[in-house]
């Protein structure tokens, strides 16, 4: 079967390469990666993959220009084989850039497709839509019908850690994408001055652990007739590889007590209790005892213009604090045009992503000085 995982912009290289070290057959497209596998592997990636939006099911794609050929394509695919005569189908849509362009039209057209179809398979006239939930969507772009089934339900960045939230929270996604793409790899300490309600912090940690992210939600695939017997096993599986007791050395401070009281939560149910330190202090005051280290952060970016020149300022502090921290890198993503002139730093590696609506850059400092290479000192005094 072909699956698409979606992501947001950005992501896409991202999502395979996570498919890719599960082991299936990946590619990114435009909106996610497409990859091919069994009902157990769409389980696996909705349990394991940290920067993907969904997993769905592809039933078909084809052309459509007028709404018969989308009528005609819908009712060619062989939705017998995913619904049964009693589930209930809502049909979700999307257009861009074709000829089709009203949503609820081509809703209203693939959802009549789909009951005539059922209707032949099945020799029924009416379906009492009283069973298990099956969404479907169908997509058109640039002329090009998908139809999907989500095999996710809430999207996969809901982990079912994050039940408050505060202000401007990162979506954990695109958290995880960032850990990924910083310079941390988990032996140097890493800390989030900036942390709010600790979303870097946790998705950080997760990695850390092995925490598969959606160890403790269910997806909509679960409730599908088809139910694979192996899925229970793929849970188990998932719970017995997380272990907390890596996590090391990871930390967050805030400027705002209730942002530090929400992570403090966040950080319980996420099963990390005690694992990851946060505190509230101003970024001025941080001023790490390792020499050595990793900061990756979501700092304010001043979308209103009275907040701009505050932004500016804590950008500068923040130049100041790694100038006399040599040993650490910085990773942090800003919308602020003058992030890097106010640090006082070129960035040394940079990638634009979305952080909602508002275009973001994310930008790498890497630290002036490194830490010395652990295996010369053994080297060098090694017996000939
Ligand atoms: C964009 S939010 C970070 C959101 C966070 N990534 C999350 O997922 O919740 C920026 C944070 O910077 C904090 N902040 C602003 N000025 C600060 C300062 N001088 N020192 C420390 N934190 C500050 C704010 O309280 C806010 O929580």
């Amino acid at each position: 079967m072909q699956f698409m995982a979606t992501a947001a912009f950005g992501l896409e290289g991202l999502v395979a390469g996570e498919l890719k070290r599960m082991g299936l057959l990946a590619s990114a497209v435009n909106g996610g990666a497409m990859f091919e596998g069994s009902f157990e592997d769409a389980m696996r990636a909705n349990l394991y993959l940290r920067t993907a939006d969904r997993v769905l099911l592809v039933v078909g794609t084809f052309e459509a220009r007028t709404f018969e050929e989308l009528f005609e394509g819908v009712a060619a695919l062989p939705w017998e084989q995913y619904l049964t005569r009693d589930c209930r189908f809502p049909v979700s849509g999307n257009c861009a850039r074709s000829q089709l362009m009203s949503v609820s039209d081509c809703q209203a057209i693939t959802k009549k497709a789909i009951v005539r179809r059922l209707q032949e398979k099945y020799h029924v006239t009416w379906f009492e839509e009283s069973g298990v939930t099956i969404p479907i969507s169908v997509t058109l772009h640039a002329n090009q019908a998908r139809l999907t089934i989500d095999t996710s339900g809430q999207a996969l960045n809901r982990r079912g850690y994050r039940t408050w939230n505060g202000e401007a929270p990162l979506r954990e996604t695109l958290a995880a994408a960032l850990v990924d793409l910083s310079p941390w790899r988990g032996n140097l300490p890493l800390a989030d001055p900036f942390c709010g309600t600790g979303t870097l912090l946790i998705e950080a940690a997760f990695k850390m652990s092995h925490r598969a992210p959606g160890l403790t939600r269910t997806f909509a695939m679960e409730q599908f007739p088809y139910l694979v017997p192996g899925f229970p096993r793929l849970r188990e599986a998932a719970q017995a590889e997380f272990d907390p007791s890596l996590i090391e050395g990871i930390s967050g401070s805030d400027i705002d007590p209730e942002a530090i009281a929400l992570a403090k939560r966040h950080i319980v149910q996420a099963g990390l209790g005690g694992r990851i330190q946060v505190r509230v202090a101003d970024m001025r005051d941080f001023h790490p005892q390792e020499r050595y280290g990793v900061c990756l952060s979501n700092p304010p970016y001043g979308e209103r213009l009275s907040d701009r020149k505050a932004c500016e300022t804590l950008y500068r502090e923040l130049g100041r604090l790694m100038a006399a921290n040599p040993g650490w890198s910085l990773s942090a993503i800003s919308s602020h045009p003058q992030f890097e002139r106010c640090l006082g730093r070129r960035a040394d590696k940079k990638r634009r992503f979305y952080n909602g609506r508002l275009e973001c850059e994310f930008m790498t400092f890497f630290a002036k000085e490194r830490p010395p290479r652990r295996d010369t000192p053994e080297k060098a005094s090694a017996p000939d």
